[in-house]
């Protein structure tokens, strides 16, 4: 695998690749690897002759600095992880490449970033669309692959490529769990083993709510989530919504959309995760 620090290595290792006419496929990460990035790479193999993937902790995405502090780092680790699918390129650059100036880009989406998480971490979007893009432009892949975990990121992103005219086809690739159901993040890391397995009721609290989502009102579903996290002193809820999966609007009746989705996320100890469910498609 080679590795670059510098935008301007990388664009001319990729330009020659480019000018053969080779696709590249591009997996944005900010390390701590787990299987759900190794599956995006893999996905990315399969669809793409030369695959990069970044490692970068974006300072301008975090809105809380003891998080920024705490995110996990193992680059090491991680570059063993993407030599054992085979990754090709590894971009890791330092934060003076990527911000060689205060970034100040204004980005706007609408309605798509006043809810959940965008209600919860003023300003992540923005760093998330700062970065995404700035990458985007180095890289210049024909294919990026994100993660239905980060559902809203995915929306905004896809949104991102649509509003600036980006040529790159946005990949959702599926949620991939721990065995107790819990989804993979970086941020597991930071889970106690007890954590670990209190974690767990985040997806079995959204099976239940697909299930649910068949019988009862949203109003009664809504309740049902409220009742389960009372009873688990050491999981603290910071939203559950059922929303629309394009407009990502809190549905009040199931007749309101044909698309929807449910979205949660808790407070584990200091660690705080998301998850989501579809509910109809
Ligand atoms: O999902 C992530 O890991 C990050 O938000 C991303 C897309 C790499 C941007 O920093």
């Amino acid at each position: 695998m080679e590795i670059f620090e510098t935008k301007k290595e990388l664009r001319q290792y990729l330009s020659s690749f480019r000018n053969e006419g080779k696709s590249i496929g591009f997996v944005p990460t900010m390390g701590a690897l787990h299987e759900g990035h190794l599956s995006l790479l893999k996905e990315a193999k399969q669809e793409n002759e030369i695959v990069v993937c970044s490692i970068f902790v974006n300072p301008v995405q975090f809105n809380n600095p003891t998080d920024l502090q705490h995110y996990p780092r193992d680059l090491e680790a991680d570059i063993e992880k993407l030599n054992q699918v085979d990754c090709h390129v590894l971009f890791n650059p330092s934060e003076k490449e990527m911000y060689p100036e205060p970034a100040t880009e204004k980005y706007d989406f609408g309605e798509l970033e006043n809810v959940m998480e965008g209600q919860h971490r003023p300003g992540h979007f923005n760093g998330v669309a700062i970065v995404v893009k700035r990458l985007f432009e180095i890289v210049e892949p024909e294919r990026a692959y994100f993660g239905l975990k980060d559902y809203q990121q995915l929306v905004i992103i896809h949104r991102m490529t649509k509003d600036y005219n980006i040529p790159v086809e946005i990949v959702p690739c599926p949620i991939v769990r721990e065995e107790s159901g819990l989804a993979m993040s970086s941020r597991n890391e930071r889970l106690t083993a007890a954590e670990r397995t209190e974690a767990a009721l985040i997806y079995q609290t959204l099976k239940m709510v697909k299930i649910k989502s068949g019988f009862n009102t949203i109003k009664e579903v809504n309740e049902y989530v409220m009742r389960q996290f009372k009873k688990h002193k050491h999981i603290k809820l910071e939203y559950f919504e059922i929303v629309d999966m394009y407009t990502l609007q809190p549905l009040q009746t199931w007749a309101q959309s044909n698309t929807v989705i449910a979205c949660i996320a808790a407070w584990v100890g200091n660690v705080r995760l998301i998850d989501n469910i579809i509910l109809f498609s």
